[in-house]
């Protein structure tokens, strides 16, 4: 039997419409959620990126306040222009868009955001936040990954006391995911690239997530049958097609519910960003 397809697209749309809803209750009582969104350069898959953020922010009803720098500008320059939204009042949320040029240490740009604004969740004091159980922005991408194993299969999908394997640690997605995973009460196993007999680790999972950046690695032999696969990979096949992780037309052979790249993680992580966005609007006006 073929696999559910859990649908990113339409689960990111009711997340969209849900604070679309809510951002018009706080327009009544005269607050404006802002995002500044800083663009250095001109990388395309960035340029497409910012677009689509900023498309958001004016579907749901956002302001978006947008800086998009040349790429000669100078970490100093780009330092100051965040110190100077951290000090507004009426900028809820900082988003630079990653990769910034070779001259520019991204981890002194992170660390400049506002913890309050960092609606990336990618400031040390938010992931730290995550780790001891305290509340924080959560980088986006996992925290999209939960809402859909949450609101997938019709809110079928029990994490609590299963077992999940996250392949790949990286600071945005694999570490946070096992954080968010055990927040859950999910027993967690984070494999990568030094981990020995990867296919039988990844066989132990009722949940399966993939986020290793590699085409088509996870195969029918990585998968125990009935497993919930959720596939956060984005790359291009040989061919030059959008691809996950995951050898979906095989795996969904065996899997029980499976994410689809395109249309499963990818819009999750704009609309994750939307809802921190709001909480970051309703912390600085004393609402939370
Ligand atoms: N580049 C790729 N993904 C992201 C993201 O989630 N946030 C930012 N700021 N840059 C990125």
């Amino acid at each position: 039997m073929s696999a559910t397809i859990i649908d990113g697209k339409l689960i990111s749309q009711q997340i969209k419409d849900e604070l679309k809803e809510k951002t018009a209750h706080l327009k009544e009582k005269g607050v404006e959620v802002t995002l500044a969104v800083i663009l250095v350069g001109e990388d395309p898959a960035s340029m497409v990126y910012v677009r689509n953020k900023k498309r958001a922010c004016e579907y749901i009803g956002y302001k978006s306040l947008s800086y998009e720098l040349p790429a000669s500008t100078t970490q100093e320059e780009l330092l100051k222009l965040i110190d100077e939204l951290n000090n507004k009042d009426d900028v809820d949320g900082i988003l630079v868009q990653m990769p910034l040029p070779g001259h520019i240490n991204e981890k002194a740009v992170i660390d400049a955001i506002s913890p309050s604004k960092d609606v990336d969740g990618f400031h040390p004091m938010n992931v730290g936040a995550l780790c001891i159980g305290e509340s924080g922005f959560v980088s986006c991408t996992p925290a999209g990954v939960i809402q859909l194993l949450k609101r997938g299969c019709e809110g079928k999908i029990q994490i609590a006391g299963k077992e999940c394997v996250i392949v790949g640690r990286s600071n945005i997605v694999g570490k946070p995911m096992s954080l968010l995973m055990l927040r859950e009460n999910a027993t967690v196993t984070v494999a990568h690239s030094k981990t020995e007999n990867l296919e039988e680790v990844c066989k132990r999972a009722d949940i399966l997530i993939a986020a290793v950046g590699k085409a088509g690695m996870i195969t029918k032999n990585h998968v125990k049958e009935g497993a919930v696969v959720i596939d956060v990979g984005i790359n291009r096949n040989s061919e030059g097609k959008l691809c996950g992780d995951v050898d979906f037309a095989e795996v969904k052979e065996i899997a029980g519910a499976i994410t689809p790249v395109p249309g499963g993680v990818g819009p999750m992580t704009i609309a994750m960003l939307m809802n921190n966005c709001y909480e970051a609007a309703l912390m600085h006006h004393d609402m939370k």
